[in-house]
């Protein structure tokens, strides 16, 4: 299976925040950015693997500052890491001022997907070759995350986390 670079998968989607997205306060809804989070990465491990994928696990979400009605938001997708046949996808969210046009990185989140058959079986994944250096930091420390992500699912002991012990022997 050939390797693929992040460039190949990446996925960039544009909403604006409309009345039926927002709480009371006029804000976007947390749950809505979840929604728009999980389709752009889904769309970027599609692209990486060309199969079926599901999602496996949203970690690392945080909602540094409320998106406004009317806001222009940016979703940025890009695999970090692919394992056997997972997949991590770094989200990071750009949100441009209705007014201003000033664009902000307002928060990012790490999504895991699986590539599946067609009865939901995992199978395997191209390779990722990661370019830039933001590229290469993000795929070194994705085997962390996921032996965190596997410990608090519990399918891992943490006993069996090496790449996390070695964190903490350091
Ligand atoms: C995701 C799913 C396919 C994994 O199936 P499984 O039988 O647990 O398969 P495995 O244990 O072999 O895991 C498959 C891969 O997923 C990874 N994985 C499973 N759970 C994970 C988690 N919580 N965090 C990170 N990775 C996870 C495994 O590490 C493995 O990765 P690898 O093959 O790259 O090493 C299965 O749990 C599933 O179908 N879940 C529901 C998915 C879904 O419907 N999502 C939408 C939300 S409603």
């Amino acid at each position: 299976m050939k390797a693929k670079t992040p460039k190949e998968s990446q996925t960039v989607m544009t909403e604006i925040v409309l009345p039926n997205d927002t709480n009371t306060l006029g804000n976007l809804m947390g749950g809505r950015l979840l929604h728009w989070m999980d389709i752009a990465a889904a769309i970027a491990a599609h692209r990486h693997c060309r199969r079926i994928v599901v999602t496996a696990s949203v970690n690392n979400v945080s909602f540094g500052q409320p998106i406004k009605l009317g806001d222009v938001v940016t979703l940025e997708a890009k695999i970090s890491r692919a394992f056997t046949s997972s997949m991590e996808v770094y989200i990071d969210v750009f949100v441009e001022d209705f007014r201003s046009g000033n664009r902000i990185k307002c928060n990012s989140a790490i999504y895991t997907f699986v590539a599946v058959d067609q009865i939901g079986k995992p199978i395997e994944v191209p390779e990722l070759l990661p370019e830039t250096n933001e590229e290469k930091e993000r795929f070194d420390a994705a085997l962390r995350r996921k032996q965190l992500s596997l410990i608090l699912a519990g399918k891992m002991k943490p006993e069996e986390a090496t790449e996390l012990k070695a964190l903490f022997g350091k």
